[in-house]
């Protein structure tokens, strides 16, 4: 069929924006909405995207909604990563050097975590069967020295892959802690090392996944929020080192220097640790920059979940 004529296009987007009023509205909202619109109905035309295939993706949109997985869809399709990208650029731009990169917050935080000084215990309840874990760093400057006062806020999921609040059958706050580090800079949790998950089954974004010919899962990986006064909020996850999907992950969030080695210490050698039983132990330092005008901005405001 011969494309559309561009003048059906042309006189549609014309139609729509003649009911804007000057001076009414946003003008930002404006500007970005007329711009998707025309790629739209260009592409459209294009691939000559028939009705059904329109109300369809309508249904899909309104369901992903209904399921609260717009977060996921766009973890899933990139646009996450996308946003990442920008502001990777924008501090290229600025010349900002992010020794710890920023990658994807995901839609699965949950605000006022408990909170601690310099040490924290994840599990609200005990996970059986799991590998312990020790994680310890220092949160530091760019000049390397270390921050008083910064804030290590951490989640992950269970073994289950489920994440707590999202998942009511773990207690509140379950594997989500807020550390504050002393004068050293130093936070050090216990935990169990995570495993990878994957997108709700048979949802909509399982569906879309299933329909790109690609997978919903990640693979294991902990989040945090770093922040510090006079410090852009930092947003990043480390991967758990060997997971088979290390490099397949579905959401796009691994970088190789968010990937440390992992080490086992045996029930033998805890004791020099002053711990009671073997474990995994990764250490891992967290550079922040400073707030800078002109650079990628360290927080969003979208809505995220919290406790009544
Ligand atoms: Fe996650």
């Amino acid at each position: 069929m011969k494309r559309l004529d561009q003048k059906f296009i042309d006189q549609t987007l014309e139609l729509i924006k003649s009911q804007e009023k000057v001076g009414t509205g946003n003008e930002r909202t404006k500007t970005i909405v007329n711009r998707l619109l025309e790629d739209l109905f260009n592409a459209m035309a294009d691939l000559d995207i028939t009705s059904e295939e329109m109300w369809r993706a309508c249904d899909w949109l309104t369901q992903a909604g209904k399921n609260n997985e717009m977060g996921l869809v766009y973890a899933g399709l990139g646009i996450e990563k996308f946003i990442d990208v920008q502001m990777d650029w924008e501090d290229l731009q600025a010349g900002i050097e992010n020794r710890t990169p920023r990658t994807i917050e995901g839609p699965l935080y949950v605000a006022g975590s408990p909170e601690s000084n310099s040490y924290a215990e994840l599990e609200t309840e005990v996970e059986p069967n799991s590998e312990r874990l020790y994680m310890s760093g220092v949160v530091y400057d760019p000049e390397g020295n270390p921050i008083p006062g910064a804030k290590v806020e951490v989640w992950h999921c269970n073994l289950k892959g489920l994440y707590s609040h999202f998942d009511s059958s773990q207690p509140e706050f379950n594997l989500r802690r807020a550390i504050n580090v002393g004068q050293d800079g130093k936070y050090e949790f216990k935990s169990f090392v995570p495993v990878g998950y994957s997108c709700p089954p048979n949802g909509p974004t399982d569906l879309l996944m299933k329909s790109l010919g690609r997978h919903g899962s990640r693979p294991a990986h902990i989040h945090f929020f770093i922040t510090a006064p006079g410090y852009r909020k930092l947003t990043t996850q480390i991967n758990i080192e060997n997971d088979p999907l290390i490099n397949e992950d579905f959401a796009f969030a691994t970088r190789s220097e968010l990937v440390p080695h992992i080490d086992r210490v045996s029930a033998q050698e805890a004791v020099n640790y002053g711990k009671e039983e073997a474990f995994a132990k990764i250490d891992f330092n967290f550079y922040m920059v400073r707030e800078t005008t002109g650079a990628a901005a360290g927080e969003n405001h979208r809505i995220r979940a919290t406790v009544a």
